[in-house]
């Protein structure tokens, strides 16, 4: 396969280029493309040794490639997809520009990974905690249907960008020289602080985008209707994504069997150690290709014991973004679809 990285610079791309790089599927990889901005033209990236340049994306990009893996912005995707499509170029996206089109699958491979072989050119990847709130709530559908869910994430800067997580740290040095903060991209102390997501704002629901893709997109990847409320908040971590969920099921379920399921999804691991005060930790779930649950229990507000908590982290740039498109990119080649494209 002949493979192309659209926004190569940025922190899901360099994601992909060390997966790639690493290649732990071992995906039949002939040839890298690297692209980004005008900015970046010129520059060097080493993968295996190889020295390869940084090329503008531009129309004749896409000539010779098999796949393009687009981690940039959704105006780049939407403006460049298709001239990838027409010349046979396959597409799997991070942005979130093709996620709730309804041709469109929105792919998580330990889920529905299947529904690659339907795709007519391109997946989409998605939202970073949709795909890690999906790997913790998937298992648990099969003991019981999921009626209501509720979540609060606690989302680090590295979600926003490398510029975003940039201003973060730079945040840290200029405070502990008692220098006056830059606070360009948020428009706020971000450093010992904490608020509402940064997407836009509906003034008259009051939910912002982050909350809303989240909703949509979970009951589009579980295939449900599952009623769902969201409230996306940022905290001063550099990387990987918290959130803690509240699931009423309609019958009463049991803590063994639903730990039992959790410990039996691919891709999840359970952290629950109640008596060292042991559970889920942003730190730990860094550079991890798995999700880490724990904190689970019953709701003591339903003595029905149908519904419980729980909490969970894990790497946004890897199962929210790169990891999950490596993936998808080893289910295409499985199942021969580029060539079926091309
Ligand atoms: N960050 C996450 O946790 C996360 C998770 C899931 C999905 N996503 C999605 O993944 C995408 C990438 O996110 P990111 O966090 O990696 O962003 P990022 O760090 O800001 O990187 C953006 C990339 O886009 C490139 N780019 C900008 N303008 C371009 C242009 N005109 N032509 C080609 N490339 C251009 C940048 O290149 P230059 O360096 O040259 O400007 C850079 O490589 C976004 O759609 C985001 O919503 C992100």
């Amino acid at each position: 396969m002949n493979i192309g990285i659209v926004g190569a610079t940025g922190l899901v791309g360099t994601e992909m280029i060390k997966l790639i790089e690493n290649n732990h599927l071992n995906i039949n990889i002939n040839n890298i493309k690297l692209f980004a901005s005008m900015k970046s033209k010129g520059k060097k990236v080493l993968i295996k040794n190889n020295s390869i340049t940084i090329e503008e994306l531009n129309t004749e990009s896409f000539n010779n490639l098999n796949i393009a893996i687009f981690c940039s912005s959704s105006e780049i995707s939407l403006k460049y997809t298709e001239i990838a499509n027409s010349k046979g170029c396959f597409v799997i996206d991070n942005s979130s520009v093709f996620r709730m089109m309804k041709n469109i699958p929105l792919v998580i491979p330990e889920i529905n990974g299947d529904l690659v072989k339907l795709s007519n050119g391109i997946i989409s990847n998605p939202n970073c905690c949709a795909a890690l709130i999906c790997m913790v709530l998937y298992p648990l559908q099969k003991i019981a249907n999921i009626k209501r869910i509720i979540i609060s994430t606690y989302q680090s800067a590295s979600g926003a960008g490398k510029e975003a997580m940039d201003e973060l740290i730079n945040q840290i040095y200029q405070y502990s020289k008692n220098e006056k903060l830059n606070t360009e991209i948020f428009g706020r102390q971000y450093l010992l602080n904490v608020f509402s997501h940064n997407s836009n704002i509906n003034l008259e629901n009051g939910y912002n985008g982050e909350e809303m893709k989240i909703i949509e997109e979970i009951n589009k990847i579980l295939k449900s209707n599952i009623k769902i409320s969201v409230t996306c908040v940022r905290v001063p971590v550099l990387r990987s994504h918290c959130a803690s969920v509240n699931i009423e099921f309609d019958r009463k379920v049991d803590l063994n069997q639903i730990k039992d399921f959790l410990i039996n999804q691919d891709g999840v691991d359970v952290i629950d150690n109640r008596k060292d005060n042991i559970f889920p930790e942003p730190i730990n779930t860094e550079n991890k290709h798995n999700v880490q649950v724990g904190r689970i229990r019953y709701d003591l507000s339903d003595n029905e014991n149908k519904t419980i908590n729980l909490f969970l982290s894990g790497d946004q740039l890897l199962k929210g973004a790169a990891l999950n498109a490596y993936q998808i990119l080893n289910l295409c080649q499985n199942i021969n679809i580029l060539n079926r494209y091309s």
